[in-house]
């Protein structure tokens, strides 16, 4: 099966059938993801909480990203590997976000970013697109804002928000931007959106009416246990499997019972 790409997305759209989205940080992890047919694989700046045991992901480097997404171009056979810009890496002018996200694909093998944020980054997305780096806009709750909007909170639940997210769908379209990530969202205005563009919408906390869908892959496979968004099906709990098996080796050892003639050389 060959390389998923943008045009495969939109051809999903149009024809109905959901996307598939899923964030990986390794090669181990990328290459599960890629086998089980996930379309795109996100190495989201989650790394920093979900990898790195930060508080939040506005710590994380460009040079700490692109080692991740190179990890990750490694596995991916067919899912299309997106590199997420971290927290000022596209804020400081249109040529120092061309450049940083032209290493996604130069260093990190990524076929396209992602950025946070709607018509505040379209220059950005513009200016990208035009340099052939294909962008996925992310809008509604931005994890790099939340010292702006004060924490991890539901976006556009007023008219007034309501009618900017639908705004911002729009303006990012017109920059350029080959998709639109909605994060935690009502889902009645995520379908108003996801019907006024034309470029394909995938979900995370905003219900079942995007194109397509996108979780945390500690997240779903019960590896992060710091908190669980309501948002999160848990699909596993490899963290309780992995403690298991840990611990029955531990015993194993400690009781002489590892390694035994098997696991020995004569
Ligand atoms: O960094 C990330 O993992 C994200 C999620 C919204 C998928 O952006």
């Amino acid at each position: 099966m060959p390389k998923i790409t943008i045009q495969d997305l939109l051809k999903k759209k149009k024809q109905g059938q959901k996307i598939t989205m899923l964030t990986a940080y390794d090669f181990p992890f990328a290459q599960i993801v890629d086998e089980a047919g996930i379309d795109c694989v996100l190495v989201g700046d989650s790394l920093g909480m979900v990898v790195q045991g930060l508080e939040n992901t506005l710590p994380v480097t460009m040079n700490e990203m692109i080692y991740h997404t190179r990890l990750v171009s490694r596995a991916a056979r067919n899912s299309m590997v997106i590199g997420d810009m971290p927290f000022m890496s596209y804020h400081t002018g249109i040529d120092d976000a061309v450049r940083n996200a032209g290493r996604f694909l130069k260093e990190g093998g990524a076929a396209a970013v992602k950025l946070e944020g709607g018509a505040g980054v379209a220059d950005r997305i513009s200016a990208m697109t035009k340099s052939d780096i294909p962008v996925m806009a992310h809008i509604g709750l931005t994890p790099q804002s939340i010292h702006r909007i004060g924490g991890y909170k539901v976006q556009g639940k007023t008219k007034e928000d309501a009618g900017r997210l639908l705004e911002e769908a729009k303006i990012v379209e017109d920059a350029g931007a080959f998709a639109l990530l909605i994060e935690a969202v009502p889902m009645d205005l995520v379908a108003r959106i996801t019907e006024s563009v034309t470029i394909p919408t995938i979900g995370i906390g905003a219900g079942p009416h995007c194109d397509g869908q996108v979780l945390v892959l500690h997240d779903l496979l019960g590896i992060f246990d710091r908190f669980v968004p309501k948002f999160v099906k848990q699909y596993a709990n490899l963290k309780a499997e992995a403690r298991d098996a840990i611990m029955k080796y531990k015993d194993d050892v400690e009781r002489g019972i590892f390694p035994s003639e098997k696991e020995s050389f004569k």
